[in-house]
């Protein structure tokens, strides 16, 4: 039976990559697409969530506007890494579908109570404002919610905003602590891992040579993001960071890690949006959430193709 999520984002070509995994894979059926403000202003990631959904041929499912700033700080962006327009690389037409009325906060509130509890898994691959948003507004929904799955966080690896805290995280601190600190089965998709999902010349021209829309369109968004990340890590390809969440939906056994405790820094100088990852067991704070560690990169990327040819 597929597995009924929401994917709250903010594109972001990463995330366009991981909403037509999540499209293109008959183990997940797809409730609705949640906008939140992150890599560009909500105005952009709404419009971008809705020409993503236009290129895939699911003008059907719904999307919502949510928050467009943190819920105490001011809005960081990243148009530096993914564009002015946050799916640069690719110039899609402007969608026909509409944009829902109803406020994406208000859609994960009311989808959660009204579908069956521990039936809807959440998916937050952006700053956490929306989801944190939810929780505060409805605490009920909390225990109805089968999985919390959400690209975000650092540890081995540092942060890439910072020198100490992941972008989705660190844009939002306030909104990341009530996440972590929910009783909910909490995944956690961190750098650690994506860091490993890198991507290879081959790869992307394989998906550019794809007789379909979809896999070019792929190939060139990964052609505009990947040069931020090849020139400051010296790699030789750029880490698809929020595919990894819906891959590890599809197949958990793509990643390894650890049931461990995650709190997240809100009041450092130097620190705020840092996830302290008690990755050794050194305090005696309850574990929270499931920390990815590690990636099987080929097995990964063999998937994505995979998928990605099935879409128009
Ligand atoms: O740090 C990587 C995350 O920040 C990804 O979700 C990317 O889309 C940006 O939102
Ligand atoms: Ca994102």
């Amino acid at each position: 039976m597929a597995q009924n999520i929401i994917i709250d984002t903010d594109p972001g070509q990463d995330d366009a990559v991981a909403i037509l995994l999540a499209l293109a894979s008959p183990e997940i059926e797809v409730l609705g697409i949640t906008a939140v403000a992150g890599n560009v202003p909500l105005a952009l990631t709404e419009l971008n969530a809705r020409k993503i959904l236009e290129l895939a041929g699911r003008a059907d499912i719904p999307v919502f506007a949510g928050c467009n700033a943190p819920l105490t700080r001011k809005l960081i962006t990243a148009e530096h890494v993914h564009g002015k327009t946050g799916l640069d690389g690719v110039d899609l037409p402007a969608p026909a579908m509409p944009l829902q009325a109803q406020h994406a906060v208000d859609f994960i509130i009311d989808t959660l109570r009204t579908e069956p509890e521990g039936s809807v898994t959440l998916v937050p691959i952006g700053p956490l404002t929306n989801i944190a948003s939810a929780f505060q507004r409805a605490p009920d929904i909390i225990s109805r919610i089968k999985q919390i799955v959400l690209m975000g966080g650092a540890y081995f690896e540092v942060g890439n905003v910072t020198p100490a805290a992941e972008f989705n995280i660190h844009v939002d601190p306030e909104a990341a602590r009530i996440v972590f600190g929910a009783d909910v089965d909490l995944v956690v998709m961190p750098l650690d891992a994506t860091h490993e999902a890198l991507t290879s010349r081959d790869w992307v021209e394989t998906l550019r040579a794809l007789p379909n829309r979809s896999g070019p369109a792929v190939a060139s968004w990964t052609d505009f993001f990947e040069r931020f990340d090849k020139e400051k890590y010296g790699s030789q390809g750029a880490p698809l960071h929020d595919p990894c969440t819906i891959a590890w939906l599809i197949n958990p056994g793509l990643f390894t890690g650890r049931r461990i405790n995650v709190e997240i820094e809100t009041k450092g100088e130097f620190t705020a949006g840092m996830t302290v990852a008690d990755w050794w067991g050194v305090s005696d704070r309850p574990a929270n959430a499931l920390f990815l560690r590690h990636t099987d990169r080929d097995a990964l990327f063999a998937l994505l193709a995979e998928r990605i040819a099935r879409l128009p």
